[in-house]
């Protein structure tokens, strides 16, 4: 394109093909600034209406009990499972990030993260206790939880081992979803946790609550009383539907910002207590082994993060032209506030526009046009969140967590775009 043309599309002054905002950019591929598949179409004088479908001639497929996804798209599934060796159960299943748009992740590409597999449970025999610290013990079933007001939140929930494959030494040749995929999101709806506590009542010396749940690891974290109080929830919908077996069916707590492991799943007891447990799962694991090393424990948010989905490892560029460069931002601290992309490796940025307003807690996508001209590039995006906090470099998250540090990982992602239009996963910013 010439730089005339750059001029007439705002693309001049970018960064490496990087837009600035206040461009029209919904003109971009009409312009003729796309690939070379939309303009041969254009040159060769085809309207569009002798391009379309041609209508199927015999009747279609019958209704069905339950609807699944195109057959065309059955490459879209979890990635990354593996489990612990001599283990059927205990591990991660990850969502495909790059193949997804918008925010929800579809419930049967929800993330998992199992310490003993997922259990079976019968609905009409499971009950939720409530006990210790309280005024009185009580057992809910489902269906006494459904006689309370219930609350809707969209909000994401990630494993605080999330992405850690990036500190190791060489650069992971992995997809976006291999690399960052312990991270979705969902419309949990559920019963506030707070209504359950005050009906129980909450003794003088309740400070903390242990959460255990019903599958053979008994997983169990202390959760502060205070955070039970707040936005927490016992969820017992998903995206509109009764959760998944492999996300807590029939219940779990939802802990929204918080470190996924703590919403515990398959949710049978909650213990009022004056002390956290000190539980093996908040002692063997999910504490944070600092420079000193003193291992800390109880660090419940997670960070301000953002990684592009697209172009990412996979998503090769198959044509010269414009692209739309997206992915996701949230922060366990408050609502996204900016977000900015560079198509040089930090050197230069401009910020991202959002397909939808930020909210607390919650995922966002950002997106920004990009030109691609074959040059090699280096995109990166930085998320600030209303808290002020933004995403440090990987070199400087390594310096403050030192070498044994693992979880909470939310260093900026580079992936570097070569010539032939293959992606992958790079260092250096
Ligand atoms: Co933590």
């Amino acid at each position: 394109m010439a730089k005339s043309e750059d001029a007439a599309l705002g693309l001049a002054g970018a960064a490496n093909g990087l837009l600035g905002s206040g461009v029209a950019r919904r003109r971009l591929l009409l312009a003729g600034g796309a690939g070379a598949g939309l303009l041969a179409a254009t040159a060769a004088g085809t309207s569009a209406a002798a391009d379309a479908s041609t209508p199927q001639r015999v009747p279609g497929a019958p209704m069905s009990g339950y609807g699944q996804p195109a057959a065309a798209e059955d490459s879209v599934v979890r990635e990354g499972i593996g489990s612990q060796p001599g283990t059927r159960g205990s591990g991660a299943s990850r969502t495909p990030l790059q193949a997804l748009r918008g925010t929800i992740t579809p419930s049967g590409l929800h993330f998992e993260r199992h310490h003993s597999g997922f259990p079976t449970i019968d609905p009409r025999q499971h009950r939720l206790l409530i006990h210790g610290a309280t005024g009185r013990a009580l057992a809910f079933d489902l269906e006494q939880l459904h006689r309370y007001p219930m609350v809707t939140r969209t909000q994401f929930l990630e494993c605080s081992g999330n992405s850690a494959v990036l500190l190791r030494e060489r650069p992971v040749a992995a997809s976006c979803g291999v690399i960052h995929g312990l991270v979705s999101t969902s419309e949990w709806t559920g019963v506030p946790l707070s209504y359950l506590l005050d009906e129980a009542g909450v003794g003088a010396q309740a400070r903390w609550v242990i959460a255990e749940g019903a599958d053979a690891g008994r997983m169990n974290r202390s959760v502060p009383l205070a955070k039970c109080l707040d936005d927490a929830m016992v969820a017992l919908y998903q995206n509109g539907e009764r959760l998944r077996p492999e996300n807590g069916y029939p219940m779990r707590l939802f802990l929204p910002g918080f470190e996924g492991n703590m919403s515990i799943k398959w949710l049978r007891r909650l213990e009022l207590a004056p002390q956290p447990a000190m539980t093996r799962d908040e002692t063997s694991k999910y504490t944070d082994l600092r420079p000193d090393g003193r291992a800390e424990g109880f660090t419940f948010a997670m960070g301000v993060k953002s990684v592009i989905t697209s172009p990412s490892p996979g998503l090769a560029l198959r044509e010269h032209g414009v692209y739309q460069v997206t992915g996701l931002a949230w922060s366990g601290r408050g609502a996204i506030r900016r977000v900015e992309l560079s198509a040089d490796g930090g050197r230069s940025w401009v910020d991202a526009e959002f397909e939808s307003t930020p909210a607390p807690l919650a995922q966002v996508r950002f997106r920004g046009a990009w030109r691609w001209q074959g040059q090699p590039a280096l995109l990166v995006s930085r998320a600030t969140d209303t808290a002020g906090r933004t995403q440090p470099t990987r070199g400087a998250w390594i310096a403050s967590n030192g070498p044994n540090g693992f979880y909470h990982y939310n260093a900026m992602q580079q992936w570097q775009v070569r010539k032939d239009g293959t992606v992958v996963n790079s260092y250096g910013v």
